[in-house]
C-alpha cells in the first residue's frame, strides 16, 4: 500500500507541470497533467480508497507508538494528534511542455502547511558516543510558509524498451519562505520552549538551504530507477492516458468535503 501510494506521489511531483505551450501533436500530456492535478487537488480531502489513498487534508495520525534500540540510543515514544493541512492548496505557479524536446518545467508553491500533533520520547541517545537522557512531551504546533518546488525535467527513450519513456534529466529546488516553530514542552520552562523554538525554526531553514546540492543526486539513486521502472513501458500518448484516466476516476468519485 505504502509502495502504492508514495509512488503516486512521486507521480504529482514528476508531473507538476500544466500546459503553457501546446502543439497539436501533444496538446494531450499537458492537458492531462493538467488535469491529473487538479483532480488529485479535489479528491485529497476524501482520499480514494480504491487506490489505498488515505485522506490527505488534513493528514491525520491518531496515535503511533515506536521503539528504537540500536545498542546506544534505545527509545520508546509514541505521536499522537497528527494534523497536517494545506497539502492540497499547492499552486502552480508556471509550467510548460515543449513537445519538440520533449522538456516540461514546473514551479509548484504551497502557501501555508500547518502541522499540530504531539509526541512524547523517553530514552537514551547516543551523542558522539555519550549517553544523554531525554524525555519529551512536546505539543507540535510547526508551520511552514511558501513551500515552493522549482525545477524541471526530460523525456527520452527508455534503455530497456525502444517504446518507452524515461527521465533524461532532472531538476528539483525547493525553498521554504518561513518555519515557525512553536512547540510546548511540558518538562521545559517558557524560556528553555523559546530557545528551543528558535533553534528548531532557523535550523530547518538552514537546513533547507544546506541540502539543496544533495537532492538532484538524492533523486537519480533513489526515485528516478523506479519512476523510469513505470514508464520504461509506457508511450508518451499512454502517459497522458493514465494522467486523463485517472483524474476522471477520481473526479467521478466526487469529493464534496471542503478541507
Ligand atoms: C505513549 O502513549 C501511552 C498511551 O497513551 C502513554 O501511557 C505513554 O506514557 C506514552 N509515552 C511514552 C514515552 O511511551
Ligand atoms: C513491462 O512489460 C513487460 C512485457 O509486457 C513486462 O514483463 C514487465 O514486467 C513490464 N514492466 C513494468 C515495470 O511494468
Amino acid at each position: 500500500m505504502i509502495a502504492k501510494f508514495s509512488l503516486l506521489a512521486l507521480l504529482v511531483v514528476v508531473a507538476s507541470a500544466s500546459p503553457v505551450t501546446q502543439d497539436t501533436s501533444m496538446v494531450n500530456y499537458g492537458e492531462a497533467v493538467e488535469m491529473f492535478l487538479d483532480a488529485w487537488k479535489k479528491m485529497l480531502p476524501c482520499g480514494y480508497a480504491p487506490d489505498n489513498i488515505p485522506v490527505m487534508a488534513p493528514l491525520t495520525v491518531d496515535f503511533y507508538a515506536f521503539d528504537y534500540n540500536n545498542g546506544e540510543t534505545n527509545i520508546v515514544g509514541n505521536v499522537s494528534n497528527i494534523r497536517i493541512s494545506g497539502l492540497n492548496n499547492f499552486q502552480v505557479l508556471s509550467g510548460s511542455f515543449n513537445p519538440n524536446t520533449l522538456r516540461s518545467t514546473y514551479d509548484v508553491l504551497y502557501p501555508e502547511i500547518q502541522i499540530f500533533g504531539s509526541y512524547e520520547v523517553e530514552g537514551v541517545i547516543s551523542i558522539a558516543g555519550f549517553p544523554v537522557p531525554i524525555r519529551q512531551s512536546v505539543l507540535i504546533n510547526k508551520k511552514l510558509t511558501d513551500w515552493r518546488f522549482v525545477g524541471d525535467y526530460t523525456f527520452a527513450q527508455s534503455l530497456s524498451n525502444s517504446n518507452g519513456l524515461r527521465i533524461s534529466d532532472f531538476n528539483l529546488h525547493y525553498f521554504v519562505g518561513d518555519v515557525k516553530v512553536d512547540n510546548w514542552d511540558k518538562y521545559l520552562d517558557i524560556a528553555a520552549n523559546n530557545y528551543f523554538n528558535d533553534i528548531f525554526g532557523s535550523f530547518s531553514l538552514l537546513f533547507t538551504q544546506e541540502i539543496q546540492p544533495y537532492i538532484k543526486p538524492f533523486y537519480g539513486k533513489y526515485v528516478l530507477p523506479s519512476i523510469n521502472n513505470m514508464l520504461s513501458n509506457l508511450s508518451l500518448t499512454q502517459l497522458a492516458d493514465y494522467f486523463a484516466s485517472q483524474a476522471e476516476i477520481w473526479n467521478n468519485a466526487g469529493c464534496a468535503v471542503q478541507s
